[in-house]
């Protein structure tokens, strides 16, 4: 039997994309194997977000080479999309491949002539349709992510990926619906709606059709699914329809990743995002008001080019005026091919890594002062994972929990139980069955 193994890099859209692309592989008859073993073929499903996960993107192809050399080494994804002339240059690839374009994957690999390498990754067409991968289920999963959107078109002036993914394309929502209710008959409790511009589902199927909240009224209608969380979500994108859906729900997670990029006016208008901060806070006050409690998460990018100490300062502030429930920090990193890149004022390293472990301190006194106000409250917890004495999983406000479990722990994996928070542990709260458990 032929075997294949997978290395992903980047967001939980190319994690998806692995998943389903590991499905293409075991119907044509392969074997699924580490990435570390001995397999006949390689997939390197790459990133180029920043130029820190295009590196490693490159060694993780150069590692395949030398673990495999007489296997077949697959190049695809993010990176491979936007710069197949790169890959081209790095010994041992055999096929490269963006982001669109796979359904016949393994077919692609079997046809492979070895007139290396060969590069397949062509333009997005205009009326670039849905890259309709197969349905995937991780095994012994609990949460798993659905792919419902594909592309952006907002044009950041940082940003490399609507080069590297195409057109707005929406999953349509009767695929969406069946793509879920087979997820959930196959064991998951939970998904996690995932896409590039994920707030503009449905732009694309034509006017009226379908919303971001239209879908997840109809997810909602699946029996035994009991939680649908959202990845992120443009800002501008969040409208009353959504926010009604969402905190209307018993199974929609009252947490918004809402990406802020910068707490400074300045920086914020030159990385062309499109609004400002007091449209910002106007769209959190409101949200925290209709739920005091919500967890409201972003991403946070340090260094800009033009950013100075005085920038740096008040993004701070606003950050920790906002108050977040959790902070995913990045490093500014020129791309080529986007506006930002040509920008004077482009800041060195070494501030840029200063900046960023204040920002990242920040972001830890956050999610701990957070987190901490759940302890005393009893919260459902989804148990992913268990061990002889102890359950894990998260709470619907995406907080890591560890519990103690009544009888055979095996019994509540996948399952939802109300666990009453005491302690803290690390940056996971641990906790004992709530009332209902225990009479
Ligand atoms: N440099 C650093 N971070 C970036 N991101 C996007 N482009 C860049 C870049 N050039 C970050 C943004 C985005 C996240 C997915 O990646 O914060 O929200």
């Amino acid at each position: 039997m032929k075997r294949v193994g997978f290395y992903t890099l980047g967001c939980k859209v190319n994690f998806a994309e692995t998943e389903a692309m590991k499905v293409q592989f075991e119907r044509a008859g392969y074997q699924i194997v580490s990435f570390l073993e001995p397999a006949e073929v390689s997939v390197i499903n790459t990133c180029t977000v920043t130029g820190p996960s295009a590196h490693k993107s490159r060694k993780m192809i150069r590692r395949a080479h030398r673990k495999n050399p007489q296997g077949i080494i697959v190049v695809t994804g993010c990176y491979a999309q936007g710069f197949p002339e790169e890959i081209k240059k790095i010994t041992g690839v055999d096929l490269i491949i963006g982001t669109h374009g796979r359904e016949e994957l393994p077919g692609l690999v079997k046809g492979l002539a070895r007139q290396r390498p060969q590069n397949l990754v062509v333009p997005f067409p205009k009326k670039a349709s849905f890259e309709m991968l197969p349905p995937f289920r991780q095994r012994g999963r609990t949460r798993g992510f659905l792919k419902i959107q594909e592309g952006c078109t907002a044009g950041c002036s940082y940003c490399v990926i609507p080069r590297t993914r195409g057109p707005l394309r929406s999953l349509p929502p009767e695929e969406a619906i069946a793509r879920a209710g087979w997820m959930v008959r196959s064991g998951y409790r939970e998904i996690v709606l995932t896409g590039i511009h994920l707030g503009l589902y449905g732009v694309d199927l034509g006017a009226g059709e379908i919303t971001l909240a239209g879908l997840l009224a109809k997810l909602e209608e699946i029996p035994g699914l009991d939680r649908i969380r959202i990845s992120s979500l443009e800002p501008t994108d969040i409208t009353g329809e959504l926010v009604e859906q969402v905190l209307g729900s018993s199974q929609v997670c009252p947490h918004f990743h809402i990406p802020l990029q910068s707490g400074d006016e300045e920086i914020l208008e030159r990385m062309n995002r499109r609004y400002t901060l007091s449209e910002y806070k106007y769209l959190v006050n409101w949200l925290r008001q209709l739920k005091p409690d919500l967890a409201i998460s972003t991403d946070i990018m340090v260094g800009f080019p033009g950013e100075t100490d005085q920038h740096h300062r008040r993004s701070l502030e606003f950050v920790q005026q906002v108050n977040f429930s959790r902070l995913h920090v990045f490093k500014y990193s020129p791309r080529p091919g986007t506006r930002a890149i040509n920008f004077s004022g482009q800041v060195p390293a070494k501030v840029k890594d200063y900046r960023s472990s204040e920002m990242i301190a920040l972001g830890n006194e956050m999610a701990k002062a957070y987190r901490l106000s759940f302890i005393g409250s009893t919260e459902e917890v989804l148990i992913e994972k268990v061990s002889s004495a102890w359950g894990e999983g998260f709470t619907p406000h995406y907080i890591r929990v560890k519990t103690t479990l009544p009888g055979k722990s095996s019994c509540w994996q996948g399952k939802l139980i109300p666990v009453l928070l005491e302690k803290e542990e690390g940056s996971t709260l641990t906790g004992v069955p709530g009332l209902q458990l225990q009479i």
